[in-house]
C-alpha cells in the first residue's frame, strides 16, 4: 500500500500523470482496490490513496468532482456533460488528472453512448421517413445527445419528451437545448412513476438501469414498454461488469454501479415476459455499455 501511496505522491509532485505513467497509475489503482478488498480497513485505506491525491481531488478536477458529488448522486448531469465535453481543468498542475480521466474506458464508453443513441435516431428517421416521431429520453440528463442529433440531422420532425428526477438537470438541459426548445418537452419525474397517454416511436434510457436493483429494472422495462407505438423499441443501456475503469471509479471517485453482462440482461428480460425474439443486446465500441433492445414490431432498428 505504502509504495502505492509514495507512487500517486511523485506524480502529484510531477503536475499529474503523463499518457506515459497511464499503464501504471491504472494498475496501481487496480492493485490498491484489490489489496482493499481483503483489507479490515477498507474505508480508512481508500481515503488513505484520495488523500494521496492533495489538490488532485478538488471539484476542480473531474475525478474529484465525482467524489464530491455536488448534487447528491453519481454520475449527475454536471458529471456526464463534463465527459461528454472532455472537459480539462486550466490549472497546469490539474489538468493532467483530467487528461487522465478521459482516456478511461468507462467515459470513452459514455461518449460512445451518445453515439450510439444518435445512430439509433438516425436509423429510426430512415425507417419512418415522412411522419413526425416521438423519442422518451427517461433520465435525460444533460441532453448533449439530443441537441447534437438535432444540430446534426436538422430533423425538425422529431419531438423528445425528456424524464428527469433532478429538477438541476432539467434547468441545465433547457439551457444547453435553448435553440431547439420548441422540440423538447420535459417532466420533472422519477422514472419510476412516469406515466403518460403518449406513445413514443423510441424509448431510451441510458445511465439509470446501472443504480436500480433487479425489481426495479424489470418494473421500469415493464412500464415503459407500456408507451411503445406499434412497430417501436426500447433500449436500456447497462455497464458491464467486466468494465476497465471500475476499479478506479470506486476507489478514487465512490462511483458504484450495479453491473450486467448480456447474459444477466437477457435473464432480466425474461424474467420481465419478453420472448427472445423480441430481445437484442446491442453494445457501443468498447463493449463496456451494453443495451438491451425490446421490440414491439417485426425487426429492430
Ligand atoms: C448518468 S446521467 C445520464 C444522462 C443521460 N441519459 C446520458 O446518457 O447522457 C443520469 C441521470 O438520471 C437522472 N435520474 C437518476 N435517477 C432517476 C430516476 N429515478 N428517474 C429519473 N431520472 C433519474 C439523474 O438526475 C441524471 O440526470
Amino acid at each position: 500500500m505504502e509504495s502505492y501511496v509514495s507512487f500517486v505522491k511523485e506524480l502529484v509532485d510531477q503536475g499529474g500523470p503523463v499518457s506515459g505513467d497511464f499503464n501504471a497509475l491504472d494498475n496501481a489503482f487496480r492493485s490498491v482496490a484489490g489489496f482493499i478488498k481483503n483489507s479490515t480497513s477498507p474505508a480508512a485505506h481508500a481515503q488513505m490513496m484520495r488523500d494521496a491525491l492533495g489538490e488532485a481531488m478538488s471539484p476542480e478536477t473531474i475525478q474529484g468532482y465525482g467524489f464530491l458529488k455536488p448534487y447528491g448522486y453519481s454520475g449527475d448531469f454536471q458529471m456526464i456533460d463534463k465527459i461528454y465535453q472532455q472537459q480539462v481543468s486550466d490549472r497546469a498542475d490539474l489538468k493532467n488528472w483530467d487528461l487522465f480521466f478521459h482516456a478511461q474506458k468507462a467515459p470513452i464508453a459514455v461518449r460512445n453512448r451518445k453515439q450510439y443513441f444518435i445512430d439509433m435516431l438516425t436509423r429510426l428517421r430512415r425507417r419512418f421517413e415522412d411522419r413526425e416521431l416521438q423519442v422518451l429520453n427517461v433520465a435525460s440528463g444533460p441532453c448533449r445527445d439530443v441537441k447534437e442529433y438535432l444540430h446534426q440531422s436538422g430533423d425538425s420532425r422529431i419531438h423528445f419528451h425528456c424524464v428527469d428526477a433532478d429538477p438541476h438537470a432539467i434547468a441545465y438541459a433547457r439551457e444547453t437545448c435553448r435553440h431547439q426548445r420548441h422540440q423538447m418537452t420535459f417532466y420533472h419525474k422519477n422514472a419510476l412513476r412516469f406515466r403518460s397517454a403518449d406513445r413514443f416511436d423510441l424509448v431510451w434510457s441510458a445511465g439509470l438501469l446501472d443504480y436500480f436493483t433487479d425489481r426495479q429494472f424489470i418494473f421500469l422495462i415493464k412500464n415503459l414498454y407500456r408507451h411503445l407505438r406499434d412497430d417501436a423499441e426500447l433500449i436500456v443501456g447497462n455497464f458491464h461488469p467486466d468494465n476497465p475503469s471500475r476499479d478506479y471509479m470506486e476507489l478514487i471517485g465512490d462511483w458504484h454501479l450495479n453491473y450486467r453482462s448480456e447474459h444477466d440482461l437477457i435473464d432480466i428480460a425474461r424474467q420481465a415476459g419478453f420472448g427472445l425474439n423480441d430481445i437484442r443486446i446491442g453494445a457501443e465500441r468498447e463493449n463496456v455499455n451494453l443495451f438491451l433492445h425490446l421490440k414491439q414490431g417485426p425487426t429492430f432498428l
